[in-house]
């Protein structure tokens, strides 16, 4: 059976998209990067993919007069490169119909709080701001609202008093390494249902 084909959509800087690449190389997930997709033309994430040779869909959605039409756009390279999985890793926008619908189930979500709490920007901000003592990341399948969709894993972080906001991100970002490529690996495996 050939490798399921991801898609990872990023925005910024990649270290989720380099944790996944990192998982595929060590022979942990069974996948292959078949297309990074990315919004901003200058982010990190486009460097590192190119080197890697994982093949690019680089678009500035300021060139297009509706999100509709850069969406149809993605969804005819998903198409083309015959996309099994839509990994959002840091792409900074909300999914409209155009491409969800023919995705859906098919779209998942990383987000760094223990969802439903702290949802949409600067979830470690918020968690750090309200002072809880335990956080966390959540991996949701993707539906049309702000990280509202059904939940696949979660995996925890303590907040002890000590803690600075950029500490509590490093350690955010240390189980999202693991925790996203093991539940994508489960879910591509058919462990997990939708
Ligand atoms: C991660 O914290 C992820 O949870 C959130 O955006 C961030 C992306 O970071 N959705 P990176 O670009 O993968 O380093």
């Amino acid at each position: 059976m050939s490798k399921a084909k991801l898609a990872v959509f990023a925005s910024g800087t990649g270290s989720n998209y380099d944790a996944i690449i990192d998982a595929i190389n060590n022979g942990t997930l069974d996948a292959e990067a078949a297309l990074l997709v990315c919004d901003k033309p200058a982010a990190k994430v486009v460097e590192k993919a190119k080197h890697n040779g994982t093949p690019t869909f680089v678009f500035d959605p300021k060139q297009y007069a509706a999100k509709e039409l850069f969406e149809a756009k993605i969804v005819e390279v998903l198409q083309e490169a015959e996309i099994d999985w839509i990994i959002l890793a840091g792409y900074m926008r909300l999914i409209g119909k155009t491409l969800l619908q023919p995705f859906e189930g098919k779209i998942i979500n990383i987000h760094p709080s223990l969802l439903p709490a702290f949802p949409g920007l600067d979830a470690i901000g918020q968690a750090f701001d309200a002072g809880v003592k335990v956080s966390g990341v959540t991996v949701h399948y993707v539906d049309a609202g702000m990280d509202t969709g059904k939940i696949i894993a979660q995996d925890v972080v303590y907040i002890n008093d000590e803690m600075t906001r950029d500490e509590l991100q490093s350690a955010i970002q240390q189980v999202e390494h693991k925790l996203y490529p093991a539940t994508i690996q489960k879910l591509i495996s058919g462990g997990e249902s939708s």
